[in-house]
Formats: C-alpha cells, structure tokens, sequence
C-alpha cells in the first residue's frame, strides 16, 4: 500500500477524486499540502478524515519553500506525490530528488499547450480536439513523460468555462486511474521515459 501525499491550491476537485478512488486502489492518501490558507480542497481532505497543512510560499524563496515541503511529505513518510490543481512551479531540486515519484495533472493533450490559460488558447486556435494529461514531474514545466491521456472534442460555441468543464469531467476519471497504475508499479520513469509494465 503506497502513501501518498497531495499538493493543492484550490477547490481540491482532482484531490476529491483521488480521495474517492483510494477505497479499493493499493494507495492511502497521508497527507495533503496546501500553499493557500483556506481552500475549498483542505474541507475536502478534513471530511475525508486526512491529516492536512498549509505551507504558505509568500516571502520565501522557491528553494526554502520546497524544502519546508519535501521535510513535511518525508516526516509523513509519504512515497508518492500527487500535484492536483497546485499552482507553484517547484525548484529543480524538489523535482530530482521527488523523479519517479510525482505526477501532475494538466489540462491538455501535452506536449500541446504547457503552461496557464489552456482553454483560451486551445479555442483561439481552432483546434478540434483537446482533453488532459498526467505526466510524471520533471525539472522542465510541463514536459515530463506522459503516463495517461484522455480527449475531448472542441464545440464551435465552446467558451472557456465550458471547455474547462468538459476537460475537468475526463480528469477526475484520468487521474485516480494513472495513480492506481503507478502505486501497483504498472508504469515507471525511466531513462526519461514512461515504461509500463
Ligand atoms: C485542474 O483543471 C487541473 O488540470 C489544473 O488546475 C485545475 C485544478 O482544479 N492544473 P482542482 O483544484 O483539482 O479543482
């Protein structure tokens, strides 16, 4: 049984997902962190019954913050570590010494559209297909080894709220699935690759 520990900013709909998922996955959530006081995700994780944190960032650098992180998901023994909705970019040794072990969320087809205002873009292209991604967190944004992707069609009338909402309904089916496969070692990072078993 893997323990896993989960960095949020948010409404915690991902974390709320991974929460409902872990009744019958080889994987318990330990811990959630997050660096905003207050979010609609820590009521997710306290009516689960999950130990919680918040870890402001404002007035550290990216390094102590992170420490203050890894020193928390260590003394919570945790082995697995889920971004869901986190919106801090982590310091490159954060990701090293995390590589193999954390994973990330994101809302498109990577590796199209890295980085923020994903919907906006998508639909200011044209494109016809968009959808989301879980990928294992390397130091580069955005550009680790996907381990699972899922798409959805682009309406001509979509909107920006209305294509999130659609993308978001994927996600929470995409991620619990991609956590259960890495928590049974069906995938792992290696040589900069995904390897599925
Ligand atoms: C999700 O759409 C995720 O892909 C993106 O941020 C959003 C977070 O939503 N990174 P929530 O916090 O899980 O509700």
């Amino acid at each position: 049984m893997k323990r896993v520990g989960v960095l949020i900013s948010g409404r915690g709909r991902n974390l709320g997902a991974l929460i409902s998922a872990q009744v019958d996955a080889p994987y318990r959530i330990g811990l959630v962190i997050s660096n905003i006081e207050g979010v609609d995700g820590l009521t997710r994780a306290a009516d689960a019954g999950i130990p919680s944190l918040v870890i402001p960032h404002k007035d550290k650098t990216r390094e102590a913050f992170d420490a203050e992180l890894d020193a928390a998901l260590r003394a919570a023994k945790i082995d697995i570590v889920c971004l869901a909705g986190f919106m801090r970019i982590l310091s490159d040794g954060f990701a090293r010494a995390w590589e193999g072990r954390l994973i990330n969320i994101h809302p498109s087809l990577l590796p199209a559209y890295k980085g923020v205002k994903v919907h906006e873009r998508v639909i200011a292209a044209g494109e016809a297909q968009s959808g989301a991604s879980v990928h294992f967190v390397v130091p580069e944004l955005d550009a680790g080894p996907v381990i699972a992707q899922a798409s959805v069609p682009v309406h001509p009338n979509d909107t920006t709220e209305t294509l999130a909402a659609r993308v978001l309904d994927v996600e929470l089916k995409l991620y619990p699935a991609a956590l259960r496969l890495l928590a049974e070692d069906g995938v792992k990072l290696q040589k900069g690759l995904a390897v599925f078993d």
